[in-house]
């Protein structure tokens, strides 16, 4: 395992940070010249903390979760996932990071329609070559607190959008990562099952103290967190700590009016 220098500017910030960006940019090829799509993007989040991340269409949200994912590296600055910089990764090392320690959830799913749910869930841990049945405990469990232990033995064809998400949650969880990146999670639900997945989202904090970063549109989403990241054009533009109580959407909103975004 690659470890960090004992001081010096690489060294992550403290111990309790599971996720730490420095400065990142990510700069793509459009028509021929390099455009900025993330610009300078610093942020940190803590062990157990739910932090939201919300912007414009075209802001830079997905491709900045692919860059703290290690997907893809940024063009400068570091990435440190539980203090190991993910920059000074080999490709081995960095699948395993990434399949050890976050679990992904996104907008459309991505469930392998051939496998049962319980299939789909336990997967990552194949991945990762342990014995699925060695956790089947732990795995009924999460699939419990998700409300979709009845689930099973069945393909996902035959769920409905919200227990397919639930269903993707625990997948995300199976391998016990102490970060969730979540990009856009309810942006194919019904506000019923989107409000649904988000009350999940908190809970599994609470009870697993998995660290979450949520992308989302919505300011009702949005305001379940600690504290919301505002991204504009690709840079943080501001950030808002919440208070847990009624007024907390309300705060999101004149934060993104007042910002223009
Ligand atoms: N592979 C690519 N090549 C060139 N430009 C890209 C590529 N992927 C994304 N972009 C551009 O980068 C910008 C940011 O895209 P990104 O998907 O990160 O935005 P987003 O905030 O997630 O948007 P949305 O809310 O619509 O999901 C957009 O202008 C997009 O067109
Ligand atoms: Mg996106």
């Amino acid at each position: 395992m690659s470890s960090l220098p004992e001081s010096g500017p690489l060294q992550a910030a403290t111990s309790t940070a599971v996720l730490e960006a420095r400065n990142v940019y990510r700069f793509r090829s459009v028509d021929k010249q390099q455009v900025p799509i993330v610009r300078d993007v610093s942020l940190r989040v803590d062990a157990g903390e739910f932090v939201s991340i919300m912007g414009p269409s075209g802001s830079g949200k997905s491709t900045l979760l692919h860059l703290l994912a290690g997907l893809e590296p940024p063009t400068s600055g570091d990435v440190f996932l539980q203090g190991e910089r993910m920059g000074g990764a080999d490709e081995e090392r960095l699948a395993l990071l990434r399949r050890s320690k976050i679990g992904f959830i996104f907008q459309f799913f991505h469930l392998l329609p051939d496998l049962t749910v319980f299939e789909n869930i336990t997967l990552p841990l194949r991945i990762l070559g342990k014995n699925p049945k060695k956790h089947s405990d732990r795995v009924r469990a999460t699939m419990d607190l998700l409300s979709i232990g009845a689930l099973g033995d069945r393909k996902p064809v035959a769920l409905s959008g919200g227990e397919m998400q639930r269903d993707s949650i625990a997948r995300a969880l199976a391998a016990e990562p102490p970060l969730l990146l979540c990009d856009e999670p309810t942006g194919n639900l019904s506000s019923k099952h989107g409000e649904e997945v988000i009350a999940l989202l908190s809970k599994v904090r609470k009870q697993l103290g998995t660290a979450i970063l949520l992308v989302t549109h919505n300011p009702r989403d949005a305001a379940a967190a600690d504290r919301v990241l505002f991204l504009h054009d690709g840079a943080m533009r501001a950030e808002t700590a919440l208070t847990g109580g009624p007024f907390d959407v309300a705060d999101v909103f004149r934060r993104l009016q007042a910002l223009g975004i």
